[in-house]
């Protein structure tokens, strides 16, 4: 089948079966365009819960398919790929947190969206790249605990009066973006304004206009017209604002920004998995139930 009837096809079945399909920024172009809605990791975590359809499809990574699961236990959460994983969440364990809990026994735990639903169980409070600075300033503690990624940690310290401690990992895509490389882009489109996700290391972000998540990009394009915009993000996202924004220029900040993960989503797969309904996320109950206050907390 080409790209158009497997659309249809995808559609049709959505609607004969009550699925709405939702999907991150970050995946394949053809997945954005048939999805029911769009958005970032915190977008997608709202949505789940306030549409009314009892079934859910995500075109995205596990991690965001079980946040969702918790939050709405009745309904069921399938997941398009089911080996799309995080390896920003997969590099901390429970053990990891219980070990930082010990050494910094009077610190509150905030945690990171990327993370396992296990170690979301095991925090105070979740946070995603949108609301992390106001989740960290609101937390009832000057000591934080910030797991699991480095990137988001190091740059809400930067802006914080609180003490950070901070869990070392990584989003491979966007800590090891290499600075020389932005800094060529930047060179070749002098007028042009940066914007960087936090996650991206230090020294790409100190090269930018602007640190935002996926959304915030969107935000920051509507809000300077005419500008052309190197994008330090997933190549998804370039796709998104290109397709919102037809009128503007965007360059990718380096080549080959691209997260495997997100990309294993393709039509067929797609297809499969809303056919047969498959793929679906449980979570055990008494996990569900202590990282679902660490959730609602975040949603406030
Ligand atoms: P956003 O919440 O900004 O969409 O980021 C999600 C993500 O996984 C970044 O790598």
């Amino acid at each position: 089948m080409d790209t158009s009837t497997l659309q249809s096809e995808i559609r049709k079945i959505a609607k004969e079966k009550g699925i709405f399909i939702l999907a991150h920024s970050y995946q394949p172009m053809e997945i954005q365009e048939i999805a029911d809605y769009v958005g970032d990791s915190l977008d997608l975590s709202k949505k789940a819960m306030e549409s009314g359809s009892k079934k859910i499809m995500f075109c995205a990574v596990k991690f965001m398919a079980e946040t969702a699961s918790v939050l709405s236990p009745e309904k069921k959460i399938m997941i398009a790929v089911e080996e799309a994983g995080c390896p920003l969440a997969n590099m901390i364990t429970p053990e990891d947190v219980v070990e930082m809990k010990k050494k910094y026994p009077k610190a509150k735990v905030v945690c990171y969206i990327n993370s396992p639903i296990e170690v979301k169980a095991l925090s105070d409070v979740i946070c995603t790249s949108a609301n992390a600075l106001k989740i960290v300033e609101k937390t009832d503690s000057d000591e934080i605990i910030f797991i699991p990624d480095q990137g988001l940690g190091s740059w809400i310290a930067s802006k914080t009066k609180k003490t950070l401690h901070i869990f070392n990992g990584y989003c491979p895509i966007h800590w090891l973006m290499d600075a020389d490389q932005v800094r060529t882009t930047k060179a070749y489109h002098p007028d042009a304004l940066l914007v960087s996700h936090p996650e991206s290391n230090p020294k790409v972000r100190e090269l930018s206009d602007h640190v935002c998540g996926t959304s915030g990009m969107i935000t920051y394009v509507k809000e300077n017209p005419g500008r052309c915009f190197i994008i330090a993000t997933e190549t998804g996202m370039k796709q998104r604002l290109e397709k919102m924004f037809p009128g503007e220029r965007f360059v990718l900040a380096t080549k080959n920004i691209t997260c495997p993960n997100m990309k294993k989503t393709t039509l067929e797969k797609l297809l499969e998995s809303l056919r047969e309904e498959k793929h679906v996320i449980t979570v055990n109950k008494e996990i569900a139930d202590r990282a679902r206050t660490a959730i609602e907390r975040m949603h406030g």
